[in-house]
């Protein structure tokens, strides 16, 4: 006999309790019929709670406040913070975990300025089985992971939305240049390094203007260039690389963001943090930030993959008062606000599929880094960068940002003696197990390396890649200078 429930009972206890009900009902009797038929109907109001399936939800159907019914029951995975978190730089290191094996394969340590090494912990999570995008167990992970990407920001305001997309820090270009400036306009695109080129390109891509404000190699626009540009016409938005991980400078966001607000309140503040964010102060809210798009490789400590956006309600407002449609499909804000709205709200949701093992690396580390105070990490690579400098001034080395202000965290830029090349340098670390970066800033490329120092290379105490990078790079200068007769 055929039957449309058995589709739906298969493989089931219940299946072979309808079963024995069609064909052998006669054999039971009447009670035994009444006992299955209430069995049945426990069995058909067992999956009344299940089915429908919960909604899926479309870019169409956004339900912010209401939680899908699921009575599967959510089993977190262990994520609680490794002992391998360091205390506060102030503490002394006597009381220091012991060192811990790493569960990695040997290997040269990563010290370019991102990607860098990763916690074993963040490692293993992305080794997680499959998992459908919609199911329970993943959709509070990546609710959870946008709560944390919050609070990674500093923020609290409902108005502004963090987003996590597939895609690396350079979609964030495209999902501003596309979305929150149109064709035709202006963009203000504060110049440190290579990286405010790049963004430039992007916006004009989407047929902006981009005016570039330039400094000489290794400094900033000053605060009064900054003014008088914003006083000389009108700005959709200003862009500032927080750290362009070509030089190593650092821009003053905070003071760049009150002068905005002062001289052209309309104008949305931008900040490209790929090379800051995890690493510098940064204050989503109290700050009035408009944007901060960042990268899930660098100071967050995640494998790469990750474009990571955070909104204001100023950004949103302004996205949705577009006279033309967002010029990009994947890059659209108005197919990801929902998506996001509703994963925060453990809803599960549908725009395009994400990448379901990064974002649980991403919620390994965003739970580690917000399990201190965030001001504690800014700390420990503050602490790390005065001892990487310190040391390069020793060897008698400068530094491509030229002033300690300008100075990043993260990250050193380091001229090379006069006629050595990074070809001439970069081995000799190598074969000592370090890897830095090469230069990048095309006017000066060959004439400067990259020492990135974010992450756990800084915050774990078992660790000493600090302090190996820094014997390495003496002893490579050295044999390099021999090799040359300098
Ligand atoms: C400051 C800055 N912005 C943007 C990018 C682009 O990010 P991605 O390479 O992840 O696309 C980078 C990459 O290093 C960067 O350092």
């Amino acid at each position: 006999m055929s039957c449309p429930l058995i589709l739906h009972l298969q493989d089931s206890l219940e299946y072979w309790a309808y079963f024995r009900f069609c064909h052998h009902n006669r054999p039971f009797g009447k009670l035994a019929a009444k006992r299955t038929q209430q069995r049945l109907s426990l069995i058909s109001r067992h999956l009344d709670q299940r089915l429908p399936l919960p909604e899926l939800n479309t870019p169409f159907s956004t339900e912010r406040n209401s939680l899908a019914p699921d009575d599967l029951e959510y089993k977190p995975i262990d994520r609680s913070v490794p002992s391998s978190i360091p205390p506060s730089p102030t503490t002394p290191s006597s009381s220091s975990p012991p060192p811990k094996m790493s569960s990695q394969a040997p290997h040269n340590t990563l010290l370019i300025p991102g990607p860098i090494e990763f916690d074993d912990a963040v490692l293993q999570s992305m080794s997680h089985y499959a998992e459908s995008h919609v199911a329970p167990g993943f959709v509070k992970t990546f609710g959870e992971t946008l709560s944390l990407v919050r609070k990674l920001f500093q923020s609290s305001n409902p108005a502004a939305q963090p987003f996590v997309i597939s895609g690396s820090g350079t979609l964030g270009w495209d999902v501003v240049a596309s979305n929150l400036i149109e064709k035709g306009e202006n963009a203000l695109v504060l110049h440190t390094g290579y990286f405010a080129d790049s963004f430039a390109n992007c916006i004009e891509t989407y047929g902006a203007h981009a005016t570039q404000l330039k400094a000489p190699i290794g400094e900033r626009p000053s605060f009064e260039e900054i003014e008088q540009a914003l006083k000389a016409k009108p700005y959709k938005i200003i862009t500032i690389t927080h750290v362009d991980t070509s030089t190593g400078v650092l821009s003053d966001i905070k003071r760049v963001a009150e002068i905005v607000r002062r001289v052209s309140p309309e104008t949305l503040v931008v900040v490209d943090g790929v090379c800051s964010v995890g690493c510098e102060e940064i204050a989503f809210d109290e700050w009035d930030l408009d944007v901060v798009l960042t990268a899930s490789q660098k100071a967050i400590g995640c494998p790469p993959g990750l474009s990571i956006l955070m909104l204001s309600g100023r950004a949103l407002e302004t996205f949705k008062a577009r006279k033309t449609p967002p010029a990009s499909y994947y890059a659209s804000i108005g197919n990801w606000l929902p998506i996001m709205q509703n994963y925060e709200n453990f809803k599960p949701s549908y725009f395009a599929t994400p990448p379901t093992q990064l974002v649980h690396a991403l919620h390994t580390t965003l739970s580690q880094i917000t399990a201190r105070p965030i001001t504690e990490r800014y700390a420990i690579h503050r602490h790390a960068s005065d001892r990487v400098k310190a040391a390069v001034a020793e060897l008698g080395l400068k530094q491509v940002a030229a002033t300690p202000e300008n100075q990043a965290h993260a990250m050193t830029a380091i001229w090379l003696p006069e006629g050595l090349a990074p070809p001439d340098v970069l081995p000799g670390l190598l074969k000592r197990g370090v890897i830095f970066a090469a230069g990048l800033h095309k006017e000066v490329a060959t004439k400067y390396i990259r020492f990135g120092h974010m992450g756990v290379s800084v915050t774990d105490p078992a660790r000493s890649d600090i302090d190996k990078a820094i014997a390495a790079l003496k002893e490579a200068l050295t044999e390099a200078k021999q090799a040359k007769g300098l």
